[in-house]
């Protein structure tokens, strides 16, 4: 259903359609397939007490008509027969269900037995405050890539300190998403350590380090819920007060104040769009946010991320959707927003450099895996490094 559009755009309704009937004719056969077979089961289990009480009934009369039985003998069998025949026949009712509950079971356990990847430690370090961010010789590769292949990024180091904006430079499929991605722990190094205010990120409570580190994704997913609740998706509301674990942060918004936050977030992020929509914040969008164009889509899930107040912020090419003039007013609110909070930003475009301190250069040399190349500001790396102007160039002769 997600991928319709596409199909009616490219005419290959029937072809969609051709494969959909295939599939559900499979379906129907495995459906009657499986009745088939329980009504099989349930008749032998409905036969079988039948028959056993006619050959009885034929038999105690021929005995009684001998005169080796009496024909009360005969009549207080049948009485307990016909008593017994009825739990017989449930009991094969409720072998059949057994028999598919057995099957759903063994599929849940198939999954809940998977242990999970990425685990807190036992004894986790207290949360992140300040949002000094380090990568110290990074490497990591996804799981199931070739032997032959070089790791995606190889030994990545990079400093960025707390309430400093850094821009991440490379050119597309540099490995700049699964560099953010490493943060939040979405994924474990392979190599090195990524530190946040000294601690190794594998050191915190995954929920603790998640919460004060806030991601707005490349492509905003939204959810099927109300403007507000995707937007506050991030904040501490979601928490238990009073679990013990997690306390509450201390400054965390209170009820009251989370409307306010969620307004600046749609201030900072350009979003007023809101305001407009049938019921305000309170109108509910469709599934990945479908009733919305892809930039206010964008801007959504930027305002997501502020609004979560994190330690550190990384946004993964939060304005490519954007049109120059929007982009110039986000990029002018989010350079207010973004004093004292540590944020790493992915971009492919100089204006939106223009909002970092400081810009790195992530580079794939030919058969080996991405690595810091050069850092410095836009205007020194512009002057001095032939490979940050070939990745920016083009745009930059537009401008
Ligand atoms: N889950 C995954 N499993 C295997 N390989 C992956 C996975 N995700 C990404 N890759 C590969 O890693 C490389 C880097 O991907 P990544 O998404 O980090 O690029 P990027 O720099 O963000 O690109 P862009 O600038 O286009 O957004 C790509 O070659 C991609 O094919
Ligand atoms: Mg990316």
């Amino acid at each position: 259903m997600h991928g319709i559009r596409v199909l009616k755009a490219f005419g290959r309704s029937d072809e969609a359609q051709a494969s959909f009937r295939i599939q559900a004719q499979q379906l129907r056969v495995l459906e009657i397939t499986k009745a088939r077979t329980l009504a099989a089961f349930q008749l032998i289990m409905i036969l079988l007490p039948e028959g056993v009480l006619a050959v009885c009934l034929v038999s105690g009369i021929w005995q009684v008509s001998e005169g080796n039985v009496t024909a009360g003998a005969i009549t207080s069998f049948f009485g307990v027969a016909i008593v017994l025949k009825a739990p017989l026949e449930n009991i094969g009712q409720l072998l059949s269900m057994v028999f598919m509950a057995k099957t759903a079971i063994d599929r849940h356990i198939d999954v809940m037995s998977i242990p999970p990847e990425l685990t807190s430690p036992e004894r986790p370090a207290a949360a992140p405050e300040r949002g000094l961010v380090e990568l110290e010789g990074v490497s990591f590769r996804f799981p199931h890539t070739s032997q032959a292949e070089p790791d995606l990024l190889d030994g990545v180091s990079l400093r960025v300190e707390p309430g400093e904006t850094l821009a991440l430079v490379s050119s597309t499929g540099g490995g700049t998403s699964t560099l953010l991605s490493l943060i939040p722990r979405l994924h474990d190094v392979t190599g090195g350590a990524v530190r946040i205010d000294g601690v190794d990120v594998r050191d915190f409570d995954l929920a603790d380090l998640r919460s004060r580190v806030a991601m707005a994704f490349e492509d905003p997913t939204l959810f099927s819920a109300s403007v507000r609740a995707n937007v506050l998706l991030g904040t501490e509301h979601e928490r238990e007060e009073d679990d013990p674990h997690h306390p509450q942060r201390p400054g965390a918004p209170g009820t009251d104040e989370l409307e306010r936050v969620m307004e600046e977030a749609l201030t900072t992020a350009d979003a007023e769009f809101v305001e407009s929509l049938p019921y305000g914040a309170d109108t509910r969008i469709g599934e990945e946010g479908l009733s919305l164009s892809g930039g206010q889509r964008q801007r959504l899930a930027l305002a997501r991320a502020i609004a979560a107040r994190p330690s550190v912020l990384l946004l993964d090419d939060p304005l490519s959707a954007l049109d120059v003039r929007t982009e110039e007013r986000v990029t002018e609110r989010l350079k207010s927003a973004l004093q004292g909070t540590t944020t790493i930003i992915v971009a492919h475009r100089p204006s939106t450099v223009a909002l970092a301190d400081r810009v790195a250069l992530l580079h794939k040399q030919p058969g080996q895996g991405a690595r810091i190349a050069e850092t410095g500001t836009h205007t020194e790396l512009l002057a001095r490094s032939e490979l940050y102007r070939s990745v920016m160039a083009p745009q930059r002769e537009l401008i």
